[in-house]
C-alpha cells in the first residue's frame, strides 16, 4: 500500500498570549491510497482545523503536510490553488450549490473544462448522475430536489474531476437517517468503483461505522485510533460507541 499523505507534528494555535487555543496539538499521522478514514472528536476537539489544514483551506501554525514527496505548507497561493483543482474533492456539510443553476449545472460548473471538449464534459456528467442515481432530477433546481439528492449533488461535484483524495465534513450532517445512509453507501461507492481517498470528519458513530479506520481527537490530540479489520458494521459501531462512552464524545445515536 501507497502512502498518500504524511501529516507530521502539525499544530495550530488561535490568538496569542494568555489567550492561546490550541485547536490543533502536535498531530501526526498517515493515509495510505485508497483509504477510508474518519476522523472522531467532540464538538471543538479540532476535527474541521486539521481537515482544512490538509485540504490547505488553512495554513499550519507549525509542522508538515506531505503529499507524495511535496510539502503543501510550503506551496504559496498560486501553488496550492493549482494543487487542490488538481488533486482535491470537497463535500461540505451545507452542500454549497448554487440556487440558480440546475443540478446538472452545478455539477458542470465544478469541472475543469480548461482543454476538453464539451462530448468528453457531457459523457463524464451523464456517467457520474447515473452513479450517484440523480439522473432523472439533472435538470431541476437545488430548491426542487431533497436534501439527500443534494448532498448526492454535491458528491458528483466532488467526484467529478476524478480527484485523489475526497475530503468530507460533517458530509451527513445536514441529512435525515435514510439520506444519511445513502450518502453513506455512495462514499463507498467512490471508495471502491473509483479508487479515491476519502477521509470523512464526523461526530456521529453510526457515519464513522462505514470507515476502515477511525482517528479519535480530543483537544487537538490524537487519543486512540482503531481499524476495521474482518469486522463487520456492526461491530464496529459498538467498538466506536464503547470508546465514546469511555471518553464522554458527544455522539447522539443510541444503541
Ligand atoms: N477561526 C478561529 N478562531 C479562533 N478559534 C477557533 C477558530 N476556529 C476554530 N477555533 C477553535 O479551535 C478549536 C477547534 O475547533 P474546530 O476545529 O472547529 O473543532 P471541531 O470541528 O472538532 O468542532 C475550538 O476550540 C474552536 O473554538
Ligand atoms: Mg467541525
Amino acid at each position: 500500500m501507497h502512502e498518500q499523505i504524511r501529516v507530521c507534528d502539525v499544530e495550530k494555535y488561535y490568538g496569542a498570549g494568555n489567550n492561546i487555543t490550541k485547536a490543533v496539538n502536535r498531530v501526526s499521522f498517515s493515509v495510505v491510497e485508497g483509504e477510508f478514514l474518519g476522523i472522531m472528536g467532540a464538538s471543538g476537539s479540532g476535527k474541521t482545523t486539521l481537515l482544512n489544514m490538509m485540504s490547505t483551506i488553512d495554513r499550519v501554525t507549525a509542522g508538515n503536510i506531505f503529499y507524495g514527496s511535496t510539502d503543501i505548507t510550503e506551496l504559496n497561493e498560486d501553488a496550492l490553488s493549482d494543487f487542490r483543482k488538481e488533486n482535491l474533492g470537497f463535500i461540505f456539510q451545507d452542500f454549497n450549490l448554487l440556487d440558480t443553476l440546475t443540478i446538472e449545472e452545478n455539477i458542470i460548473l465544478a469541472m475543469s473544462l480548461h482543454g476538453k471538449k464539451k462530448k468528453e464534459t457531457d459523457k463524464k456528467v451523464d456517467e457520474i448522475l447515473k452513479i450517484l442515481g440523480i439522473d432523472e432530477i439533472r435538470n431541476k433546481f437545488p430548491n426542487q430536489v431533497s436534501g439527500g439528492q443534494k448532498q448526492r449533488c454535491a458528491c458528483a461535484r466532488a467526484l467529478v474531476n476524478e480527484p485523489k483524495l475526497i475530503l468530507a465534513d460533517e458530509p451527513t450532517g445536514a441529512l435525515d437517517s435514510k439520506s444519511a445512509q445513502m450518502l453513506l453507501g455512495t462514499l463507498i461507492q467512490m471508495n471502491q468503483e473509483m479508487k479515491a481517498t476519502i477521509l470523512m470528519v464526523t461526530h456521529d458513530a453510526f457515519s464513522a461505522s462505514y470507515c476502515r479506520r477511525i482517528l479519535f481527537l480530543k483537544d487537538g490530540e490524537i487519543f486512540n485510533e482503531i481499524v476495521r479489520g474482518e469486522k463487520d458494521r456492526r461491530e464496529f459501531l459498538n467498538e466506536i460507541l464503547d470508546i465514546l462512552a469511555l471518553t464522554g464524545g458527544d455522539s447522539e445515536y443510541v444503541k
